[in-house]
């Protein structure tokens, strides 16, 4: 006899977690900066760009590890709104390579039943790739799998003003009560409006740093910063990530559980 979708699920859920990892302990949401391309290239005697292009692979490489071991979400850096101020050839050649892998993987991407979005002001990109980024997000708006945020020429602070002139607009013409913004209504102008905020932040090759990257979303997302360069990220290092994240106690301002006859 068939057994019912949602065991069926569970089933495959706790069959593909990796070995070690508590399957009940994953984190939903992952956000990562994807960081290093650059120094991983020049320590191969490469260009600076080859090193983009080697962090397609880890990047798609990670969205499979994560739809695979059942994350729900997950939202990458993939351009800032500083990075602009690089050489014009790399500025150029990240946006033809946005372009380039958007066309060539939306058909794996459906099959995998991945919902893309990209968040940031995609105003400023190239009218080309504003046309695939429409284009990928309205096909895969309906699919049902692990939800692919990707952050391009994103940066928190932007997102954040952006957010707040929504609503004093719309407080202006009076549809709004200003003593009526709470956090909620904050958070739906972000964005991430819909999406649960972030559960873990990896960030690779070492920096100590959030680089403006989802400001508000982070706040209590859990930080894990390894040394490896981003295109050397794999399942070894993702579970090394995920491994250090169940070890971690999030107190969220509380109290660590304390034993019942204390
Ligand atoms: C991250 O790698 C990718 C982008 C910012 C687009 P970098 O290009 O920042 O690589 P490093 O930090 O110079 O090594
Ligand atoms: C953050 O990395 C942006 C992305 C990964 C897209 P950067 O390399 O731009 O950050 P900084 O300059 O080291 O802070
Ligand atoms: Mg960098």
């Amino acid at each position: 006899m068939n057994q019912p979708t949602s065991i069926n699920n569970e089933q495959s859920r706790l069959s593909a977690c990796p070995i070690g990892l508590d399957p009940h302990r994953m984190p939903r949401h992952i956000a990562v900066i994807m960081d290093g391309n650059g120094r991983w290239a020049k320590a191969k005697g490469l260009p600076r760009v080859m090193g983009h292009r080697a962090g397609v692979e880890a990047l798609k490489r990670t969205l499979r590890l994560c739809s695979d071991w059942g994350i729900k979400a997950l939202t990458v850096y993939a351009f800032s709104t500083e990075n602009w101020t690089r050489p014009g050839d790399e500025v150029k050649f990240l946006m033809a390579l946005f372009e380039r892998v958007l066309q060539r993987e939306l058909e794996a991407l459906q099959e995998e039943q991945v919902r893309i979005k990209f968040l940031g002001d995609l105003e400023a990109l190239p009218a080309r790739l504003q046309v695939l980024i429409a284009e990928a997000t309205e096909s895969t708006a309906l699919n049902t799998g692990i939800h692919f945020n990707v952050c391009t020429n994103y940066g928190g602070r932007r997102e954040l003003v952006l957010a707040a002139q929504k609503l004093a607009e719309r407080s202006a013409i009076g549809e709004l009560d200003p003593a009526l913004i709470d956090e909620n209504l904050f958070a739906a102008e972000l964005f991430t409006a819909s999406e649960e905020d972030p559960d873990l932040l990896i960030r690779t090759s070492g920096e100590m740093r959030v680089s403006n990257f989802l400001l508000w979303q982070l706040a209590y997302a859990e930080i894990y910063i390894c040394d490896v360069l981003w295109p050397d990220f794999d399942a070894t290092a993702f579970r090394e990530a995920l491994a250090d994240f169940q070890s971690r106690c999030r107190r969220f301002g509380g109290l660590d559980p304390v034993p019942t006859d204390f």
